[in-house]
């Protein structure tokens, strides 16, 4: 547990209970409703805040933007909460603090292809730092949801769709945002969401709900849950879907196994929105006059603690006690667990201990957090293709950079930014200028010109503003510069809200105008450099088979230019690799490396295997580029795969070994990733699943030993009655640049 205030501490305990001793029905069920606010504050807001019947605020995505730019707006709140209602409890302040807050870092799904758990834990940190300077104690961060279906836009805000790594994210943004101690005014509650597996809505739409085997609920969607509880997350947040036909907002069940002591509240309206899911009571009857009576009633029996936004707890749950539905231990249990995540967060011995205005200049967008933004957003870059060698650029000549992108400050910073700046973000444009390389620039394209989907981007968020020239002219204009110059950059791809929330899309190539004017440039015959902003995995068939160089940059955040120019020119070499397996067509998805096998696999060499699961009639059923994959701008070599036992007992633990050599002219980052395959067990088993990696930085020539130590724990796997077993018998481990490209050896694991 990273919180050092146990959960048990008796003088928490005595100072609850104390509190609580004085409190009345209504405050109590103050205590739980979470609501959204303006700053400055309405005064309808104020007055229930007066009369004890707020216990928390919410701000980020919805017309609740609240100013938390600095901690003056906040603390005004605070003030009426803690002076002028009867008991004085201070307020929770949450906010969608989801890839940075005022420095803004790259999306979750970029940062997660870093494989790089200090700038998970930094990127966690100063986003910590950075929201506690402006008085939220609480943010709704991480997402740990495995995502799958690209076509799904909150695949941006995750670690993508490897429980394994999922896991180690988690923790180290638990341990990132938290801190040593909760009651650190530099840190902040986690809040581990959606749960769970809102990353498996059933054709990508967003919310919709998903049917699985419970073994895979188990095994792939709830490890990470369990890896942000176990480092101490001490909140969570239910997910707006069903999952084998119950939302989470009333499962008893999952609530009660996986978020014990852990402060479990409600995702924005997700209690009355169960009306819509068509729930009644456990017994299937709801009360026809009043739904929301039936449903707040559910969700507080299952046990969420905290109703975001549907009004029901404090408006139906003082009924609900009369006529017997729930029962005061119920409203105990959840106003005590808002109660003591207070007590935890230091607000009752300080309120104000995140209002330090001296702190708006010792935290708030330092050199140093900008920094390690430039560094995070270059490293989670992911090098596709590098043919001929093109990248690094040479300085000498004229880049031309061109596309909806390249001068772009606010899509930049990806779908989840509500703080950044744009116009303290670093377009690519900015960049590439900054390195001292001559430039010109056309915009080329607009993001798309399907008018329609415009609407809906321009919904919320980040809007999308058209250039007037009809598409032919603007991309003539782009061809002029790109034949005058010596090399272009084209930077395609999104619009920050064509991912995140909402945000799903049935094609997930490059907008098709956008990709027009990269066959128009690639036509020019000068080398072209593709560096994508995208939310999602792309299809990028064709521009895998015409474009020399792929950079996929995701939304790097407020540095991301710089980090991009430093790759571009060579100041940093490129070293991310893919968490998600990138599809060659949309008709492949979902699509997980760690698929199961089938009956029919098919045989390679045999391709296209008519009569196996391999086979599409009108394609291949391979990803463009696999789990694991990314380039560098050397080359690595990888010695025998080496294991210190074949034949192994119980309480053995398996040293996998490898040697790793840098065999190119430059240095460089590989990260080297072991792969556990059960080939025989008692049910299907996945055909292959990430147990370790490591990333190491070898100079030209610089050769690293690489080990690994697997235990009967990386083995397990849940049975069709849930439980956790491994059986004995053969396993295959395989080492390896990606999840497709893998040595192997095989041991044997004995029970006894
Ligand atoms: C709905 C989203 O699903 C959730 O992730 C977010 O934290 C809340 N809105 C609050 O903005």
């Amino acid at each position: 547990m990273s919180d050092k205030t146990p959960s048990h501490d008796p003088r928490m305990a005595a100072f609850v209970d104390g509190l609580m001793s004085r409190m009345t029905l209504g405050e109590k069920l103050g205590q739980l409703n979470l609501v959204t606010t303006n700053i400055p504050i309405e005064q309808e807001r104020a007055d229930e805040i007066r009369a004890g019947r707020v216990g928390g605020m919410l701000g980020g995505l919805f017309p609740c933007s609240f100013g938390v730019n600095g901690p003056a707006g906040l603390r005004a709140v605070q003030e009426i909460a803690v002076t002028e209602t009867r008991l004085g409890i201070p307020l929770l302040f949450g906010y969608d603090v989801i890839h940075g807050h005022q420095t803004v870092f790259p999306i979750p799904l970029g940062l997660s292809c870093s494989w790089d758990m200090r700038h998970v834990e930094t990127a966690a940190r100063t986003a910590a730092r950075e929201a506690s300077a402006s008085g939220v104690n609480w943010v709704f961060s991480p997402m740990v949801d495995i995502g799958r279906d690209p076509r799904w836009g909150r695949i941006a805000e995750g670690s993508g769709e490897d429980p394994y790594l999922g896991s180690r994210i988690a923790e180290a943004m638990v341990h990132g945002l938290q801190g040593d101690a909760l009651s650190d005014p530099q840190s902040v509650m986690a809040c581990v969401k959606h749960f769970v597996a809102y990353g498996a809505p059933e054709g990508g739409r967003d919310y919709n709900n998903a049917d699985m085997s419970p073994q895979r609920l188990y095994d792939v969607y709830l490890p990470p849950f369990q890896a942000a509880v176990a480092a101490g997350a001490a909140s969570a947040m239910m997910s707006f879907s069903a999952v084998n036909a119950m939302p989470s907002h009333a499962d008893a069940d999952l609530l009660g196994k996986f978020l014990d002591g852990v402060l479990k509240v409600s995702d924005f309206d997700g209690i009355p929105e169960m009306i819509a899911h068509g729930l009644g009571d456990e017994t299937g009857a709801i009360d026809e006059a009043d739904p929301l009576q039936t449903l707040s009633e559910r969700a507080l029996r299952a046990g969420v603690q905290m109703d975001m936004m549907g009004k029901g707890y404090i408006s139906r749950l003082e009924g609900a006690l009369a006529a017997g539905r729930v029962t005061m231990e119920q409203v105990d249990d959840a106003c005590r667990a808002v109660l003591e995540t207070k007590y935890k967060l230091g607000l009752f011995a300080d309120p104000f201990a995140r209002f330090d205005e001296t702190r708006v200049a010792r935290d708030l967008k330092t050199p140093e957090n900008r920094a390690a933004a430039r560094a995070a957003a270059a490293d989670c870059c992911v090098l596709l293709k590098n043919a001929g060698e093109l990248l690094p650029l040479a300085r000498t000549g004229t880049v031309a950079v061109i596309g909806p992108l390249a001068d772009d400050h606010k899509n930049i910073l990806g779908p989840w930014a509500f703080q950044g700046d744009p116009a303290e973000a670093v377009s690519v444009l900015d960049g590439i200028r900054a390195q001292g390389v001559a430039v010109t620039h056309a915009k080329g394209a607009n993001f798309t010109e399907d008018r329609r989907m415009v609407e809906l981007l321009n919904f919320a968020g980040t809007k999308v503003e058209l250039d007037p020239r009809p598409p032919e002219a603007m991309v003539a204009e782009a061809v002029a510069a790109a034949a005058a110059a010596d090399v272009v950059v084209a930077v395609l791809g999104e619009a920050a809200e064509m991912s995140g929330e909402a945000a799903s899309r049935m094609d997930i190539g490059i907008p098709e105008n956008q990709r027009d004017l990269l066959k128009a440039l690639v036509a020019t015959g000068k080398p072209v450099v593709l560096v994508t902003m995208n939310g999602r995995p792309l299809t990028l068939p064709w521009e895998a088979e015409h474009v020399p160089a792929i950079l996929v940059s995701w939304f790097g955040g407020s540095e991301a230019g710089n980090a991009i120019a430093d790759l571009l020119f060579g100041e940093r070499a490129p070293c991310g690799r893919l968490t998600t397996s990138w599809p060659r067509h949309v008709g492949q998805v979902p699509l997980s490396y760690d698929r199961a096998t089938t009956g029919r696999p098919g045989n390679p060499a045999e391709d296209p295997g008519k009569y196996t699961t391999r086979c599409y009639l009108d394609g291949s059923s391979q990803p463009l580029f696999p789990f694991g994959f990314g380039l560098g701008t050397t080359s690595f070599a990888y010695g025998p795969v080496g294991v210190d036992k074949t034949e192994l007992g119980p309480d053995d633990r398996l040293t996998v070994s490898v040697n790793v050599t840098n065999t190119g002219r430059r240095a460089g980052a590989e990260v080297v990733q072991l792969y556990l395959t059960d080939p025989v067990a008692s049910q299907v088993r996945p055909g292959k699943q990430l147990r370790g990696f490591e990333k190491v930085w070898l100079e030209p020539g610089q050769s690293r030993t690489v080990s690994f130590a697997l235990t009967t724990r990386d083995l397990e796997f849940h049975d069709a009655q849930l439980r956790r077993v491994w059986e004995a018998g053969k396993f295959v481990i395989g080492v390896g640049p990606n999840s497709a490209e893998l040595d192997s050896v095989t041991v044997r694991w004995n029970k006894g």
